[in-house]
């Protein structure tokens, strides 16, 4: 669906790089795939879905948290923020914070999925009409550049929510911190929600919804190479399966090759064993003290946390340290 009406700042990754980076994946060892491809339409719905399923507690307890904890957060934050989103998606969660903010003076939704800034920048400017929204379609882990709105605000505050952070791989999500203390600027802060460690059946059952709509959405990856690069996955061939690596702290997202079968992509091709891997997707937990750590690293200072009452999600405010 589109709206010819919303603007959107248009950055995507083009095909190209879809390719080469399935292609590159492939060849790898271990086999990868890009995550950030998951999400094209269907993606997002199913995404969406996952965010609905019971044992996928991580977008209900933010929400939750943002709504509760929503006029600290504002107080903690301040009046007349810039608000910029990062992977913000439909916006289910940012509209909760926004609705608790003070005047603010802009939001700037930075999504790879065009569609949802699409219809979210629409319903949003129903929804908040004095606000000024700047929606940007890009692959935030690359550089891009943000548009500048009309009014000076009183701090920037970046939102980054749905622990997508432990997505990235460690050393990249400390880079990332720094890029966003960056963004950010001199008095700014990052609001980050970060899934927290826990008990391996709790992680591993929300990753394995009986429903399956997970497993859809992992192997909708294979689906969306089909359909864009000209591959022939045959999908009752593939499994999926997330398992908890405890030692480095992280969820894994695989698809299993369930018998002897050769695949091409884009000309090529690609030979798999029986049980043989492909993993598609990391997601880090981290404990309270090791996110801290890192922004430090990174040049932001711990100023509050949330958590619910369970401890299963945190939801961070750092603020971009003066440097000398
Ligand atoms: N960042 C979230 C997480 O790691 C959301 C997410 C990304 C996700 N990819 C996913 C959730 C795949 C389920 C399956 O939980």
């Amino acid at each position: 669906m589109s709206n010819p009406k919303v603007a959107v700042l248009d950055l995507a990754p083009a095909e190209a790089e879809f390719r080469d980076q399935v292609i590159s994946g492939l060849a790898g060892k271990p086999r990868t795939l890009p995550s950030k491809f998951f999400y094209d339409e269907r993606g997002s719905e199913l995404f969406l879905k996952i965010c609905e399923v019971p044992e996928y507690y991580i977008t209900r307890t933010e929400m939750k948290l943002l709504d509760d904890r929503g006029p600290e957060i504002a107080a903690a934050v301040g009046a007349k923020v810039e608000l910029i989103g990062l992977g913000t998606g439909a916006g289910t969660k940012t509209r909760l914070l926004l609705a608790h903010l003070k005047n603010p003076t802009a939001y700037l939704p930075v999504d790879i999925s065009i569609e949802q800034l699409t219809i979210s920048t629409a319903a949003f400017g129903r929804e908040f009409p004095s606000l000024e929204i700047l929606p940007v379609c890009a692959d935030y882990l690359q550089p891009f550049d943000l548009p500048t709105p009309r009014h000076v605000p009183a701090r920037k505050v970046v939102y980054f929510p749905g622990s997508t952070l432990g997505n990235l791989e460690p050393d990249c999500a400390e880079e990332f911190l720094q890029k966003i203390a960056e963004l950010a600027g001199k008095n700014g802060m990052l609001l980050i929600g970060v899934d927290l460690k826990k008990a391996r059946d709790v992680l591993e059952r929300a990753y394995n919804d009986a429903a399956g709509v997970t497993a859809e959405f992992n192997l909708n990856l294979l689906e969306r190479a089909n359909r864009e690069l000209d591959a022939d996955f045959d999908l009752p061939q593939w499994r999926h399966h997330a398992l908890y690596n405890e030692k480095a702290g992280r969820i894994e997202m695989h698809l299993i090759s369930e018998v002897v079968q050769t695949v091409r992509v884009a000309g090529r091709e690609f030979e798999f064993g029986p049980g043989e891997h492909i993993i598609s997707e990391y997601s880090y937990k981290y404990s309270q003290p090791q996110l801290t750590e890192m922004a430090g690293r990174a040049g932001m200072q711990f100023r509050e946390f949330w958590t619910d009452r369970e401890q299963l999600f945190g939801l961070f405010l750092f603020i971009v340290e003066e440097r000398a």
